[in-house]
């Protein structure tokens, strides 16, 4: 009699597999409510830290965001660019885009990793952690509140300031190795053309309707000279009173780390300023450029420079998206108790 019964069980798994009734693969595994037992106090205290950060400097949100894409590419999201090199394994942090360039933050993720550690030992990955923080430097005012503002502006500013939010679906665990050559190479770098671009994130699962979305990012947060000054010194499909513009800020030669806002627009605001910088021939990389220079995402930026809220809500699920891409899951990998090291170490 047990025999037909379990037949009868695996015909139907195998039927609810077949139209898709069942998760499959690893990205179903995360769930939003993944801490809710185990630690529900880490949604309070990532966000309590990451406010406090943002207040004291604006950009480290941005560097955490940058560091959640730069994690999610190379490896998936499974917190590997947060590992330092040791004697035997170079890290990620010195490799390709992210050599010399924005992605500090690292000091952020150490002290909202040790209060969660605090709270729930053992328990929260740093890759889930860097998850919640890239949603909540998204979310928080990105300008201080402590700057004075007429009250009745300092109102509409508050509502204004902060970018979308989401459900971040969290049960990521951690790398035990860090992949320094996929750092080399999978991060698109500021002079790749929109061909290459969409490649990089077809590579990672990801559509060129994510690229439009999740390049918003670039409405917060600086890029240095060396990023843009071939854009300034040699693109055509450039502003004249924004080439001028960026080559008051980046020399034709030397001066390499000076620093310019990627939304000159409005640089302390996540918004939909960037997409009205591209329209208007004032993207400051020139892959910022190329999602509107003629060819098929034109319309799309189009679409988010006119009505922000298609943005932010294209950003949140894209986001999400982002946040799937190849996540260890179940027993695979570890919780790191310290993210710069593997807990073997
Ligand atoms: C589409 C391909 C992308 C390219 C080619 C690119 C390239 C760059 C470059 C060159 C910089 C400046 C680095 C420097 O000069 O130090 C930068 C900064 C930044 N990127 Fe991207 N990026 C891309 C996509 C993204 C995505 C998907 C996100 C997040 C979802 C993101 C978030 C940021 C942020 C927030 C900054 C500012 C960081 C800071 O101020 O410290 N970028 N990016």
């Amino acid at each position: 009699m047990a025999v037909p019964r379990l037949l009868l069980a695996a015909a139907l798994v195998l039927l609810l597999l077949a139209v898709g009734a069942l998760p499959r693969g690893a990205d179903a595994q995360l769930s939003a409510g993944f801490y809710s037992a185990s630690c529900p106090a880490v949604h309070g205290v990532v966000r309590q830290v990451v406010s406090q950060a943002v207040m004291n400097d604006s950009r480290s949100g941005a560097a955490i965001l940058r560091l959640f894409y730069h994690d999610c590419f190379v490896n998936g999201c499974d917190a590997s660019v947060l590992l330092d090199d040791t004697p035997a394994t170079p890290g990620e942090k010195g490799a390709g885009a992210n050599a010399g360039g924005s992605t500090f933050g690292f000091d952020l993720i150490d002290a909202i990793k040790t209060q969660v550690e605090a709270a729930c030992p053992g328990t929260v990955s740093c890759a889930d952690i860097l998850a919640l923080a890239a949603r909540d430097s998204v979310n928080l005012p990105a300008t201080p509140r402590h700057v004075y503002l007429p009250l009745t502006r300092a109102c509409q500013l508050s509502e204004q300031l902060g970018g979308p939010s989401w459900a971040v679906p969290l049960g990521r665990r951690d790398a035990t190795f860090p992949n320094a050559t996929g750092a080399a190479t999978d991060l698109p770098g500021p002079g790749s053309d929109l061909d290459r671009l969409v490649a990089a994130f077809a590579a990672k699962g990801l559509t060129s309707r994510d690229l439009a979305a999740l390049s918003g990012a670039h409405t917060v947060g600086m890029a240095r000279c060396l990023s843009f000054r071939a854009r300034a010194y040699c693109d055509d499909n450039v502003s004249p009173a924004f080439a001028s513009q960026m080559r008051g800020a980046c020399p034709a030669s030397g001066g390499d780390d000076a620093a310019a806002p990627l939304d000159a627009a409005t640089p302390g605001e996540f918004d939909n300023g960037y997409y009205r910088n591209l329209v208007a021939g004032a993207g400051l990389l020139h892959s910022d450029q190329e999602l509107f220079n003629n060819g098929p995402l034109d319309a799309l930026v189009r679409l988010y420079s006119a009505n922000g809220a298609a943005f932010s809500s294209d950003f949140a699920a894209s986001m999400v998206r982002l946040g799937n891409v190849g996540p260890l899951t179940g027993s695979a990998g570890e919780v790191r108790l310290d993210c710069r090291k593997v807990n073997s170490s």
